[in-house]
């Protein structure tokens, strides 16, 4: 199993580009399902593994997919015909759940395996079906898999959604989209990938008001038409984690492809930890000078502090200047890479869903384990800061979410490589 090597306290500077969002390229992809009768094809479209998973449960639906240049893709979904998402694929990413509101509503069935917990919550859909099932899909639970059916066409309908979720949002906003009639949307997610979505929805003729805010309208139409290709949004939790790479090493970086709007709760953050953030010509750039000061985050749905950040500012409030709190009101157990980093010589205690960070003048260099996504990122940070040599195994998390990363940040100054099998490859 590869492995990733860092030496720390290389300081970092230049300049990075930022990829296609992963949270947006998957219900995107997912909603190529809609188009009958003609191709879709989306510039800026990340090489990650969550995509290639999506792109081969796409396959085995039966869409035709072909690599146009290297971040651009046409997903052809018009002879599409099986409607069975398998555990197979669903286990290796909770997300393919987003095919289901899109073949219930083309194709009025649909079997997608249940997905299961997973490391950082339990992560129930309950609030997807329920919504589907106001809009007339009756559902049964069978070998692990979700079997809905409709009888006719989806019906518009009045979603009250009890709790606010990214993908419920997208699967009811996809499903509405050729649904019969006007749907509404209450409680609904405000991320920014719904509005990447929206928009790219829209653009083939779907009528979806209001995404980004709480409130979502969409008036459902008889099938989409052709468009022009669309541009995936930046990663803005990539993104945020470079920013946050320049601040715990005390870097100068220039961030390309991203709207700052988007990052603004993280900028904020980052700018009371001492960074100093400003938009120029060439993106958005990051200045750190001295040790990050500590700084208490709760994390909250958008606009708030996304909780894909959280373990990010974790490793920075463990290196800061004072104590901080991390609350997670998100998911129940997304404090996995605490245990790491005190490994590392961090000293974090972890009280129900709070983190208690006392920051400490240096981590030192350890082996450590990624448990997530978002947890490798932050042992990668670690180990940008770390004295001595960390080396992070079960890195295949990584990949899931960002493209590149050893390049980029060895673009950036930093000392990191791929310990693979038996020959290691840490530049220098
Ligand atoms: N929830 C329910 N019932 C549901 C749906 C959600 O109880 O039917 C709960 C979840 O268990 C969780 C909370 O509601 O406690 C929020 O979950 P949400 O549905 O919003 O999360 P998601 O849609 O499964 C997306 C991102 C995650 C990101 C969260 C929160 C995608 C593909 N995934 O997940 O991204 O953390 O929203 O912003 O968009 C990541 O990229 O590392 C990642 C985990």
């Amino acid at each position: 199993m590869d492995k990733l090597v860092l030496e720390g306290g290389e300081r970092l500077s230049g300049i990075v580009k930022v990829s296609g969002a992963k949270n947006a390229t998957l219900p995107i992809l997912a909603a190529a399902i809609l188009c009958e009768n003609h191709p879709l094809v989306l510039h800026n479209v990340p090489h990650l593994r969550d995509v290639t998973t999506m792109l081969t449960l796409l396959s085995e639906l039966g869409a035709r997919t072909m690599l146009c240049d290297k971040h651009s893709l046409q997903v052809d979904a018009r002879d599409l015909k099986q409607t069975v998402a398998p555990y197979a694929l669903v286990k290796q990413m909770r997300a393919s759940i987003l095919v289901l509101g899109p073949l219930l509503t083309r194709f009025g069935e649909a079997k997608v395996s249940l997905p299961g917990g997973c490391l950082i919550g339990s992560r129930p859909v309950d609030q997807h079906l329920h919504a589907l099932e106001r809009m007339g899909a009756e559902f049964e639970l069978n070998d692990g898999y979700i079997q809905g059916k409709v009888n006719g066409r989806l019906q518009g309908a009045v979603i009250d959604f009890d709790r606010v979720t990214v993908t419920g949002t997208e699967n009811v906003m996809m499903a509405a989209v050729l649904a019969q009639g006007k749907t509404e949307i209450h409680h609904a997610a405000c991320e920014p990938e719904i509005i990447d979505l929206a928009n790219c929805l829209n653009a083939m003729g779907a009528k979806i008001q209001g995404a980004g805010m709480h409130t979502i309208v969409i008036n459902g139409v008889k099938s989409l038409g052709p468009s022009d290709p669309y541009t995936i949004m930046g990663d803005r939790i990539e993104a945020g984690t470079y920013l946050a790479a320049a601040v715990i090493n005390q870097g100068d970086i220039t961030l390309k492809g991203i709207d700052p709007t988007v990052l603004h709760a993280v900028t904020a953050v980052l700018e009371s930890m001492g960074a100093i953030i400003t938009l120029n010509a060439d993106g958005l750039r990051c200045q750190m000078e001295g040790r990050p000061k500590a700084v208490d985050i709760t994390t909250d749905v958008y606009p708030g502090f996304p909780t894909d950040m959280q373990a990010q500012l974790m490793v920075l409030n463990a290196v800061a200047e004072g104590s901080a709190k991390i609350k997670e009101t998100i998911f129940e157990n997304r404090f996995m890479h605490a245990q790491e980093l005190n490994r590392m010589g961090a000293n974090i205690s972890i009280d129900g869903n709070t983190a208690m960070i006392k920051g400490v003048e240096k981590l030192v260099g350890a082996p450590v384990m990624a448990t997530d996504l978002r947890a490798s990122a932050c042992l990668v940070l670690a180990g940008l800061v770390a004295e001595g040599t960390t080396t992070i195994d079960r890195v295949y998390h990584l990949c899931r979410g960002y493209e590149r990363i050893e390049e980029k940040l060895q673009s950036l100054g930093a000392k990191i490589g791929r310990l693979q099998d038996t020959f290691e490859t840490v530049a220098s």
